[in-house]
């Protein structure tokens, strides 16, 4: 088991590029199985969750040629439409591929879907989504299959505009019969992603970004070479470490990091930005704020526990609402066994800042979790054990070899 090893104490300081994003690269990947022809990806980050998705992908038929962050798939091949349960139980994602190979083959077979230990996710939106679009759905011993003859455009509202329904119910209903209509559609930039490529690939689709998306059904898709845009969650990382002890991010998009910028400021950052970079100046000691998690434009829950954790160092008192995944406060009792002080009220958690945390044995929670105690141990004083590691390479590219040209004492260490 590999585990992450820091001496914590060393400022940081230098840029860091920003690697393509995580959460647009998964629905990315997916929407090559509609056009049956090669899609050429770049900036796609060589993590476990891309890694796996492409192993599907080779699964279902696709020819997957990769060059570090340059992708070539050609979706031509597929013969089968089913997902193996041991991959959909690695990560929660892979049930976009399910909205994608119905909107192909209107055909697909997938277990419960896997990932993070954050909370129920379920996936009953996704479902009911489906069902509106005229797809049968059928649950037996633990797989749920979905078919259909004709997948036929209709008006979908959300009871909450949660992201993975949103990708799944654009990748179904590309190719339907008329138009499809979103109501309270999720916001993040990540969709935005998904609607961009599928549109150079011919698709029309409308309203990213907004509440509301229509999707104009069409009949076939093309070729297309496409960067997946940058990760605004690792930018979110990087700037939370810089402001326990500064530095500069590029190969950002900066407007995407708002939420996350200003509640930074709130904390006593310096921040100057420009359209792709930002750089933070740390001050003296944070200040001690309030966050509540919201779907986008509002603050990201995937930031929560990394802000958690700087905050664990902050003067005086945070308090931060959690209203998206109710587990996702479990990193709050590995950050007190280095020392940190907080009570966890249902779906507030209380955060007394403290001058300074001591190293410890501690545990990945879950991705982000990881990613936080990562911080906490750059801060703290001695050496911090960070283990379940595997849940940090799921979805960051090289954490500690960034943070160690950064001038962290970071390694990552294999038993
Ligand atoms: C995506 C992101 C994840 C991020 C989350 C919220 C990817 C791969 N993952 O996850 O990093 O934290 O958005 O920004 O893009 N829900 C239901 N029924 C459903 C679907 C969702 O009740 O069918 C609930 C969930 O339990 C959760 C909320 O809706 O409470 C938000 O989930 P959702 O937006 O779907 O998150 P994901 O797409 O899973």
């Amino acid at each position: 088991m590999a585990s992450i090893i820091i001496k914590g104490g060393n400022k940081l300081n230098g840029e860091v590029k920003i690697s393509g994003s995580k959460n647009a690269s998964l629905p990315i990947i997916a929407a090559s199985i509609l056009s049956g022809k090669k899609t050429t990806l770049f900036n796609v980050p060589d993590i476990h969750d891309t890694q796996v998705t492409l192993k599907i992908l080779r699964y279902l038929g696709c020819k997957v040629y990769k060059n570090h962050d340059r992708i070539e798939i050609n979706s031509k091949y597929i013969d089968k439409m089913e997902v193996p349960e041991s991959l959909m139980r690695e990560m929660r994602s892979t049930v976009i591929l399910a909205g994608a190979l119905l909107g192909r083959f209107r055909e697909v077979t997938f277990s419960y879907p896997g990932g993070c230990d954050i909370g129920a996710r379920p996936i009953d939106l996704h479902l009911k989504s489906f069902k509106k679009l005229g797809i049968n759905i059928a649950e037996e011993y633990g797989f749920i299959r979905c078919s259909c003859d004709k997948i036929v455009g209709a008006d979908i509202d959300l009871d909450f505009p949660s992201v993975g329904a949103t990708e799944n119910i654009i990748l179904a209903s590309v190719f339907a019969q008329g138009k499809t209509s979103i109501t309270n559609a999720a916001r993040e930039p990540e969709i935005v992603d998904l609607v961009n490529i599928l549109n150079k690939m011919g698709a029309r689709i409308s309203g990213e970004g907004t509440n509301v998306i229509e999707i104009e059904g069409v009949t076939k898709l093309h070729e297309v070479k496409y960067r997946v845009m940058p990760d605004r969650i690792e930018a979110g990382t990087f700037l939370c470490a810089g402001a326990m002890a500064g530095g500069k991010i590029t190969n950002a998009r900066t407007e995407q990091l708002i939420p996350i910028i200003s509640k930074l400021e709130e904390a006593g950052c310096q921040i100057e930005k420009d359209n792709t970079s930002v750089t933070l100046q740390a001050p003296k000691r944070l200040k001690a704020i309030e966050i509540k998690t919201m779907p986008y434009p509002g603050f990201p829950t995937d930031m929560q526990s990394i802000f958690g954790s700087m905050l664990s160092f902050a003067k005086g008192t945070s308090i931060i609402t959690e209203n998206i995944f109710e587990n996702r406060f479990k990193y709050l009792q590995e950050l007190k066994r280095m020392g940190a002080k907080s009570k966890q009220e249902g779906n507030v958690a209380i955060i007394t800042g403290v001058k300074m945390l001591t190293g410890a044995k501690v545990k990945s929670t879950d991705l982000r979790g990881g990613a936080a105690m990562v911080l906490a141990g750059l801060k703290a004083r001695g050496i911090t054990e960070v283990t379940n590691i595997e849940y940090i390479l799921r979805g960051y590219e090289g954490l500690e070899t960034k943070l160690r040209k950064l001038g962290a004492d970071i390694n990552l260490v294999q038993e």
